[in-house]
């Protein structure tokens, strides 16, 4: 079809997501696809058992806009739980066509023309053109290696009139990496007695490795009560697919941000979210996600050991980073490609997690994956290491 007018294009840097391009070139070669962030087994069972039973109850018709009230409750229950914090399901929680949706209309709900957010980079690909598309500007902040530690003292230095919010996102994806307590702190006291209101991404919050615990800034009085907290239940039950989430904020908050969902989205998928509801009955379903997820980790990480690639254990997520050191000319795009096409296994360059690249040599794998796709992608990469870089 012939387009005739004249287009000016609202996000002109933003092009077919490194996920998407990453994984057609995992296709195209016949790879092993570490790329996207998606698990490669099926939900614990009963979760079809529950859509099955949404059906047979006739969940067909619109769900509340807010969502489904045992879904919201169920949410309030499980936050309460784990991070003492009370959320009035009715005014506070809203349900969402997953986190993607509830930190989009969390954004819009708050950010207007000339208002700034402070995002930390390398980051989730979403986080910018969202507040761009919004009028807004990203002020960039990139962690700081080899942890990928927040240097908070630059964090301070970009705080400005202009400064609406700030993006944080823990556990961190796609560095594995955690913010700790002390970080919450720091952040905390930067934003007494500031109007800076704050985003936190927490779709990762039940799988944390090696004893380190989820610190969710709803643990945080003094933070929650300047917060919208984002998860996701696609996340946490293997069905990413599903496309639902969830976000917590103080009702003013919570308000300000149902009227951008009910005109984005105006309600959720309704036998989902009685599904998810049914499944947060059972905490076991959360609580061993982390132990689950470490073991893969592990068979992936066990098998690299010795090898050319270097690395620190993610503490979180389902993803891991490994870093290389080669000529400047093997850029990690450079090196994705050649995994992909030569050695079958296909990752996404940390590049792809910048607004503006750098030189780069670490790449990203999921490794939510069979422990069989995980120790035959880990004897790719260490031939891969041996041929490349020895
Ligand atoms: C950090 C982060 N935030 C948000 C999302 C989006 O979650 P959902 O699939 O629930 O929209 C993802 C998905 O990969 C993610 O990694």
């Amino acid at each position: 079809m012939e387009f005739s007018g004249t287009l000016r294009t609202k996000l002109p840097r933003v092009k077919t997501t490194i996920f998407t391009r990453m994984t057609q070139m995992a296709q195209a070669n016949g790879a092993l696809n570490l790329a996207q962030g998606f698990p490669g087994f099926h939900p614990h069972p009963d979760l079809a058992k529950f859509m099955v039973e949404a059906l047979e109850k006739g969940k067909y018709q619109y769900a509340p806009m807010t969502g489904l009230p045992e879904l919201r409750h169920a949410v309030a229950k499980v936050v309460e739980s784990l991070y003492s914090a009370k959320y009035d399901s009715e005014t506070e929680i809203t349900i969402t066509a997953g986190a993607t949706q509830g930190l989009f209309s969390a954004i819009c709900s708050l950010v207007r023309e000339g208002d700034e957010v402070i995002v930390f980079e390398p980051a989730y690909d979403s986080y910018v053109p969202a507040i761009e598309a919004c009028g807004g500007k990203a002020r960039l902040v990139s962690l700081e290696g080899p942890d990928y530690s927040v240097p908070w003292d630059q964090v301070k230095k970009l705080m400005r009139p202009e400064t609406r919010a700030i993006l944080i996102n823990s556990p961190h994806n796609p560095t594995g990496t955690l913010l700790g307590h002390q970080d919450l702190l720091q952040l905390e006291k930067m934003l007494t007695s500031t109007d800076v209101l704050l985003i936190s991404d927490e779709v990762y919050e039940h799988m944390t490795f090696d004893g380190y615990e989820h610190q969710s800034v709803a643990r945080y009085p003094n933070l929650a009560s300047r917060a919208f907290v984002v998860g996701s239940f696609g996340k946490t039950y293997h069905a990413t697919g599903w496309k639902t989430g969830f976000v917590l904020a103080p009702a003013p908050l919570m308000a300000e941000f149902r009227k951008m969902h009910q005109y984005q989205v105006f309600a959720v998928h309704s036998a989902s979210q009685y599904a998810f509801a049914r499944m947060l009955e059972e905490p076991k379903h959360y609580s061993e996600l982390s132990a689950f997820y470490q073991q893969l980790r592990d068979i992936f990480l066990d098998e690299l050991k010795g090898s050319a690639w270097k690395f620190s254990p993610s503490q979180g997520t389902y993803f891991q980073v490994l870093h290389y050191e080669a000529d400047p000319s093997l850029t990690d795009e450079e090196m994705a490609k050649q995994l992909s096409s030569k050695f079958k296994v296909t990752p996404v360059p940390m590049s792809g997690f910048y607004q503006y690249p750098g030189p780069c040599q670490s790449l990203r794998f999921c490794f939510a994956k069979t422990p069989e796709e995980l120790r035959e992608a880990a004897r790719r990469l260490v031939m891969a290491g041996e041929a490349l870089l020895k």
